[in-house]
Parts: C-alpha cells; structure tokens; sequence
C-alpha cells in the first residue's frame, strides 16, 4: 500500500510540467507550439527568456531530489523501495506527465536533481561538464548527452571503487532515457541544423 503510494506521489511529482504551467499562466504561451516544441528547460530558455528558462530548470531539477527524498519522509519509513526506483519514477513522469498529455521533457534536468539527492559530488560534476561542454559546443542538445555520457563512466568507475550496483544501473537507464528522447535533435545535429545559443 505504502509502496505503491510513494512511487504514485514520485510520478506525480515527476509529471509536473513546469515549463508548460509557467508558460501559460504568466506568458500566455504554449512553449510546445514554439521552437523545438519541448516543454524543457531549453525550450522555456529559448521562447520565453532567462528568467524563465532558471525557474523552469530549478523546478526540472527539483522534481527529481524531492522523488528521490520522499523515503525520507517519516510517513515513508516503512517502504521498503530504492530511493533510485523513485528517481526513475520521477523521470518517467517528466517524459510522460499525466498533466501534459504524457507528452513530456527529454530526461535532463529532472535526471539531474535525481543525482542532486541521491550523490550531490555527481552533480557537481555535471554541473560543471555541462557548462564546459556548453560553451565549447554551444548545443544544448549535445552538451546534455555528454553530461549523460560522463555520468555513465563515473557510475561504472563508482560501481568498481565502491561497488553500488544501483547508482550504476540508475545512470544506465537516465542515460538511455536521454539519448533516445533526443533522437530528433541527434539528426539535426548531424544535418547541421540543430540550434545553437547565443548568450554563450
Ligand atoms: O534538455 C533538453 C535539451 O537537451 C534539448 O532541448 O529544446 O533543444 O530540444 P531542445
């Protein structure tokens, strides 16, 4: 009973459409009818400025902690699931939110707020990879999936120093999970067509 309702209270949560809610009630904008037609944080950033693309990515990134910390919960302390599973749930719910449609984000940000709650260090990382890789790639699209791929290596690395099998096969799904979402944007990127920002 407790099992299935925290993993429906992680997929709630995950399902949270941030960049298509803040869009409509303070832009009067679907950002899915504009740019690439995500509703990420990228797309937010692209369609309706920096202010909003931020709270949309602290929001993407804050679904995936809170899932991950919803065993901490004392209502919670009788689960008996992986923090993990939850993360997955929550990221799952990020592609396919119940409020959207089931037509949801690419995986990043809410794949890195999970990382954010379960090993903070691997944030850290990324966060500094991806804005490497940014300014050398200028593409948002494919700085994410070098971030995916970075996490992947520190997570089989992880799993031979300390040997936790789960954080390993975490990133191996997140890391799936992204690279097929952006399927779209790895074809453009190969025609030379896939945007790239200016700001940078
Ligand atoms: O986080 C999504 C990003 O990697 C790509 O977004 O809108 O350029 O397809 P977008």
């Amino acid at each position: 009973m407790l099992n299935g309702l925290i993993i429906l209270c992680a997929y709630l949560i995950g399902s949270i459409p941030s960049g298509l809610w803040i869009g409509k009630i303070f832009y009067k904008t679907d950002i899915r009818e504009h740019g690439s037609g995500n509703l990420g944080a990228t797309n937010t950033f692209r369609i309706l400025g920096k202010k909003a693309g931020l709270v949309v990515t602290i929001m993407d990134v804050l679904k995936g902690t809170a899932a991950v910390l919803l065993v901490t919960l004392p209502v919670f302390s009788e689960v008996s699931i992986h923090s993990l599973i939850l993360g997955i749930v929550a990221v799952l719910g990020h592609m396919f939110p119940v409020f959207a449609s089931f037509r949801g984000g690419k995986a990043v940000a809410t794949s890195a707020g999970v990382l954010l709650g379960y090993t903070w260090p691997l944030f850290i990382l990324l966060f500094i990879t991806f804005f490497l890789a940014l300014k050398l790639t200028k593409i948002v699209s494919l700085t994410s999936m070098i971030a995916a791929l970075v996490a992947l290596i520190y997570a089989i690395v992880y799993y031979f120093v300390m040997g936790d099998v789960a954080l390993s096969i975490l990133v191996a799904f997140l890391f799936s999970f992204i690279v097929y979402r952006h399927r779209a944007n790895i074809s453009r990127i190969k025609n030379g067509t896939e945007p790239k920002v200016k700001w940078l």
